[in-house]
């Protein structure tokens, strides 16, 4: 932006940076135009479209009502619909009341952050991270301390971490499990004693769980929600990942029952409502049919990490543990040269497979790695370790 313009822009805006994922995306485009077959392995969000069950409903609801807004909170068949998930998947008790109907987990971010920081409170967050977290924190002109995680902790907050980093600024912490871009989990003794020490210090907990529906464990169980182990914590959700919703933007805020009525002044002051044809349509969301469907996309995604995880250590990735969840894998790639953004141009260049440089996700190493999205059909990902190979020369 030129500097000689006659009104200034908020210094905060120098500090929230690009997607620098968004710049892979705008190049491998660009490759396309020119008739080059670029496979997309920078992507975060499922390539299946929303289950068929919500295509129907959304189509219903357009037919048939007026969709003007709906409560600031979201409707109430949808928010005991949500409530009804948790005890049938998790057998816990989380009441109607405390849901919140968002716009995406961005939504649900921006509310809850809206609601917890103050200017200049720390809030503790992994390095690396999704980068939104320390954008939101930093937009409340809170900031983001980061902590360097590696392989040793799950790449995830240990206890420990959030005991020693704890000081006298900070207020609150945000985690996430399964994480972008890591594709990890917080084993559950780890989470539990955060969310304790957490709220020893009277500081708050952010609980990401976007990419919940999305684990492969080996007995079939679901992951735990940290809303089984505390009700005084902030879960956010989504229908984007799981629910493969992502551009529907719609997702959901679980509160501390006392905070509901805080939450939904600010929602009706930002955004009025989340989308009212999305949350009609996501009603159908939960039903045992949509849900047959989901969960056979979640076993092929199950499929895709299976394959494509041996496949990349073959080529020389450092991929030091299996990811849990989600459809990323967070892959060490200092064999193939100092500077992992310099690696994926090469890989988009000469291979046609776009990646993410590690940049994007912190300041923890970033040239040393790359994360690599399965979102794509097992044919593409086939391909794209081929095309890889031939480039690393395996
Ligand atoms: C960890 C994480 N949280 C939140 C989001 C935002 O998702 P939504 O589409 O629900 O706003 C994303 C999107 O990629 C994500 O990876």
């Amino acid at each position: 932006m030129k500097r000689d313009q006659h009104f200034r822009t908020a210094a905060r805006l120098a500090e929230i940076a690009p997607f620098h994922v968004m710049e892979v995306q705008n190049r491998a485009q660009a490759l396309e135009a020119q008739g080059r077959y670029i496979i997309h392995m920078e992507i975060g969000q499922p390539d299946f479209a929303a289950p068929p069950q919500v295509i129907e409903a959304a189509t219903r609801a357009m037919r048939e009502r007026s969709l003007g807004y709906t409560a600031a909170l979201g409707l109430p068949e949808l928010r005991a619909a949500i409530s009804n998930f948790y005890r049938g998947r998790h057998g816990v008790d989380v009441p109607a009341e405390r849901i919140v109907v968002t716009a995406g987990a961005s939504g649900a971010f921006l509310l809850a952050l809206g609601a917890l920081v103050d200017p200049n409170d720390e809030v503790l967050m992994p390095d690396p991270c999704y980068p939104c977290n320390r954008h939101f924190v930093r937009l409340f002109e809170g900031r983001a301390r980061r902590v360097a995680v590696d392989e040793r902790q799950s790449y995830q907050l240990s206890v420990s971490d959030v005991r020693r980093e704890w000081n006298g600024g900070v207020r609150g912490v945000m985690l996430a499990s399964p994480s972008n871009p890591t594709g990890t989990t917080i084993p559950t003794d780890e989470l539990r004693g955060i969310l304790d020490f957490a709220a020893s210090r009277r500081g708050y907990a952010v609980v990401d769980e976007i990419y919940h529906g999305l684990t492969y464990s080996t007995n079939g169980d679901p992951l735990a929600t940290a809303l089984a182990f505390s009700d005084q914590i902030f879960v956010v959700n989504s229908f984007s990942k799981y629910f493969s919703m992502t551009g529907w933007r719609l997702g959901w805020l679980v509160v501390p029952q006392d905070y509901v009525r805080e939450i939904e002044k600010l929602a009706q002051n930002v955004y009025i409502c989340a989308s009212a044809p999305a949350q009609y349509a996501a009603m159908a969301a939960f039903r045992p049919e949509t849900l047959a469907v989901l969960e056979a996309r979640r076993a092929e995604f199950q499929r895709r990490r299976d394959f494509m995880v041996p496949a990349l250590r073959e080529l020389g990735f450092r991929i030091p543990m299996v990811p849990q969840g989600a459809f990323y894998i967070y892959a060490g790639c200092e064999k193939f040269g100092p500077d992992s953004s310099a690696f994926a141009l090469r890989v988009l260049d000469e291979a046609g497979v776009a990646i993410t440089p590690g940049l994007d996700f912190g300041t923890n190493q970033p040239e040393r790695h790359v994360r690599i999205a399965y979102t794509r059909s097992m044919e593409e990902l086939e391909e794209g370790v081929r095309r890889i190979a031939k480039l690393v020369d395996r």
